[in-house]
């Protein structure tokens, strides 16, 4: 009877967690969800083409995802019929990739709508608000794009989640946003405007797990998650005074003028 009983509860418990389908699992923020997704107890998938299997760089990523459990799907965003078959053997649909590919979610779109059993499509923001920002010229058209997406999600009526994430923690503060750098600076940095603007930095786990966890959440169906944990909004000068009682070390420090970056950003 307990035996029954418990088969009965571990089968309602798997039958209560969505299947994910992540596109763009293999990308800097796409691992960490597709780990989450799994580790969390949702049966996942990963969209990979089939040329990402033996990519050197992304072998051992691949393995990582079956050792979880992951299932792989063929496909590629530019194949309809792949995309409407593996979006039929799921609930729902995270995509994570990145900046050049921001368009190619319209096929994403057509895909959902054609194959007719998604219940939340999760589209690649995971950054600033596409809706408001005051960004320049070329990011601005950027954020035009990603709006985009969110105006044909909405006017074709499919269920969604904006996640709204802000900056990633390991990619800018691997480098403390220095140009060329491959680590922190230990002797000088370069600090755009006063450095007393603040900024929120979002480790990437973390973004991943709260990603996960709107997925049957109601509370966010068609809303927009923002993920800005009061300790990690900081200023730049903020950062580079942990980073040097970090290293017991003074840095020499670079201002640059607003005006100048923004005449080097329009490429004067
Ligand atoms: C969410 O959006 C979908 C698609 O537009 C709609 O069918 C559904 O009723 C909405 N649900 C809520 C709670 O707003
Ligand atoms: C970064 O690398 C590019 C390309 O090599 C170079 O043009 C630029 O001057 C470098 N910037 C810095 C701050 O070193
Ligand atoms: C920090 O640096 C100072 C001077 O360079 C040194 O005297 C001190 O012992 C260092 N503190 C630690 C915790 O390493």
């Amino acid at each position: 009877m307990l035996v029954f009983y418990l088969c009965v509860v571990v089968s309602v418990t798997m039958a209560g967690k969505s299947k994910v389908l992540v596109i763009g699992g293999t990308g800097h923020l796409g691992k960490y969800i597709v780990e989450a997704s799994s580790k969390a107890g949702h049966p996942t998938f990963a969209l990979v083409r089939e040329s990402t299997v033996s990519h050197p760089q992304k072998s051992n990523l691949i393995e990582s995802f079956k050792s979880y459990g992951v299932t792989l799907v063929y496909g590629d965003l530019s194949d309809h019929a792949s995309l409407v078959k593996a979006i039929k053997q799921v609930d729902v649909v995270i995509c994570t990739v990145g900046p050049s590919q921001v368009d190619d979610q319209l096929n994403i779109i057509k895909a959902i709508k054609e194959a007719g059993n998604i219940k939340k499509f999760l589209p690649s923001e995971f950054g600033v608000d596409a809706d408001r920002n005051e960004a320049v010229e070329p990011a601005a058209s950027f954020f035009e794009k990603k709006a985009k997406i969110r105006r044909t999600i909405e006017a074709e009526g499919i269920p969604y989640t904006y996640v709204i994430s802000n900056g990633f923690a390991r990619y800018y503060l691997a480098t403390m946003s220095q140009e060329n750098a491959t680590a922190p600076p230990k002797d000088s940095i370069v600090i755009l405007g006063d450095g007393n603007v603040k900024a929120i930095y979002v480790e990437e786990k973390d973004i991943a797990a709260y990603t996960i966890k709107t997925i049957d959440d109601p509370r966010t169906l068609n809303k927009s998650l923002y993920l800005r944990p009061p300790a990690n909004v900081l200023s730049f000068n903020e950062l580079v005074s942990l980073w040097e009682n970090k290293i017991n070390k003074t840095l020499h420090k670079i201002y640059v003028p607003e005006d100048q970056i923004l005449k080097s950003i329009q490429g004067g």
